[in-house]
């Protein structure tokens, strides 16, 4: 078969290279924003007198026929083509004779990839930032209902200060948000058109690449025609971005996996996202987070492997960059996913508030509060550890709870105990003493309720 670009050519291509060099199997996910590039693209080279509006408009029309179809899966793209900016061009040629040869005047396969590039990933970020709104709609409407439901907070695993289940996994929300920040703010680097670069120094055609900037809606023009066609920094970016909204995720998995176990049983996932052993009748296994939390890997191996294909390249396009692709595919197709399992998973997750009760009176969490309840007796918080430290170790020899000692054996350690140290104890008490901003007291947390909601659509 004749290539488009056959003419300086005294040999077909080799089958393998042909094969080893084609895109088409995996760019076809670009056909849309194709099409919608060409279209804006021959609507300003009519206007600029560059070829004739008849023509355009016989490529345009072209063009919308070659969309139906393809929308209603009836073109067969060939690797003989290459990729889908020719297998289009040649589809389009079929379809409207030599003319629709006129479409490719002032443009290059280089600047018009990355313009698709630009146009796809638009999209899927807005489609994100949606798919992460909703994940974090189900940690607020979890958190409403568990203002007061109170957890053992942890550091190194270790028990540490009774928290509430609200503002744990509001922690959460606030990472999401971030993310969502992230997203949003990079739109602006994605929302930027490469076309009219030409394929590395501009074009000798009197183009508008405004118009073109304000037909596909984008908000500004790439101002260098090297760095246009060679600039990949706004899929790295998503890639970078995805990478820590992937993390983000594994944690929350790995939390919702600890306390699904029967260590923790703190929470019970729905059926509808567990699976069962085949040996083992009894088992309910949390796969959904599991996957999500190794799902991780490969989104750090796409952004990995793109920062590498770019490393050490020189300007302007190489046919390395072809490699971006089906790592960005497979990011947004794993983000989609997990945000689209996460979201009801929170939202159906039970929590059992009697066992977290139950916990929270099985520990010394509420040492601290002894201790700052020393200090506002006035001694110095290093003393005041110091004696807390051998309280403690006192209740583990006797094998009991701060709550389930004696006023005579507090007063042991310090005299300045007296009877209101049981009150100071309880763990209600203890997570409303944390008042200050940002703190876990219900009063706190219900502020923090108001804000979070003010952040979301
Ligand atoms: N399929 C190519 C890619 O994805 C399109 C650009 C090809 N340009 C070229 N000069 N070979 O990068």
């Amino acid at each position: 078969m004749r290539k488009l670009w056959g003419g300086r050519f005294e040999k077909a291509t080799n089958k393998l290279v042909e094969k080893y060099t084609a895109s088409i199997e995996f760019d076809q996910r670009l056909a849309i924003e194709d099409i919608e590039g060409s279209l804006a693209h021959a609507q300003m080279l009519g206007e600029c007198g560059i070829i004739p509006v008849e023509d355009v408009k016989k490529i345009q029309a072209g063009l919308k026929t070659i969309k139906e179809k393809i929308q209603n899966d009836e073109v067969a793209f060939t690797i003989e083509n290459e990729d889908i900016h020719m297998n289009i061009e040649k589809l389009l040629i079929d379809e409207i004779g030599p003319v629709g040869g006129k479409l490719h005047t002032g443009r290059s396969r280089n600047d018009q990839v990355a313009t698709d590039m630009h146009l796809f990933l638009k999209r899927k970020i807005e489609e994100m930032i949606l798919l992460l709104e909703a994940v974090q709609q189900a940690i607020v409407s979890q958190a409403k209902e568990h203002v007061e439901t109170i957890v053992p907070g942890y550091t190194h695993l270790q028990r540490a200060q009774p928290i509430s289940f609200a503002h744990n996994i509001l922690a959460y929300f606030w990472m999401f948000q971030r993310d969502k920040e992230r997203l949003a703010e990079s739109l602006k680097r994605v929302n930027m058109l490469p076309l009219g670069a030409g394929a590395l120094a501009g074009t000798t055609f009197p183009i508008d690449r405004s118009r073109v900037a304000q037909l596909l809606g984008f908000e500004d023009i790439y101002p260098n025609s090297l760095d246009a066609v060679s600039d990949r920094d706004f899929i790295l970016e998503f890639l970078s971005n995805a990478s820590i909204l992937m993390m983000h995720i594994s944690r929350l998995s790995e939390e919702m996996i600890i306390w699904s176990s029967q260590e923790f049983q703190f929470i019970e996932l729905d059926d509808s996202f567990c699976t069962g052993s085949s040996i083992m009748p009894q088992k309910k296994n949390p796969d959904v987070p599991e996957l999500l939390r190794a799902k991780t890997g490969r989104v750090y191996g796409n952004l990995l492997g793109l920062l590498t294909v770019l490393k050490g390249l020189p300007l302007a396009y190489n046919k390395d960059m072809q490699e971006d692709k089906e790592g960005m595919f497979d990011t947004l197709d794993t983000l989609e996913g997990a945000l689209l399992l996460l979201a009801p998973m929170i939202e159906t997750m039970k929590v059992k508030q009697e066992r977290m009760k139950q916990a929270v009176t099985e520990d010394y969490s509420n040492a601290t509060d002894i201790a700052d309840y020393l200090v506002n007796k006035g001694l110095p918080f290093r003393e005041a550890h110091e004696v807390i430290g051998k309280l403690v170790l006192f209740g583990i020899q006797q094998n009991k709870y701060l709550l389930q000692l004696s006023l005579e054996e507090f007063k042991g350690f310090s005299p300045l105990f007296e009877e209101d140290v049981f009150t100071v104890l309880q763990p209600e008490n203890v997570v409303n003493a944390r008042n200050s901003y940002g703190g876990t007291a219900f009063t706190e947390v219900e502020k923090q309720i108001v804000l979070s909601e003010s952040k979301m659509k």
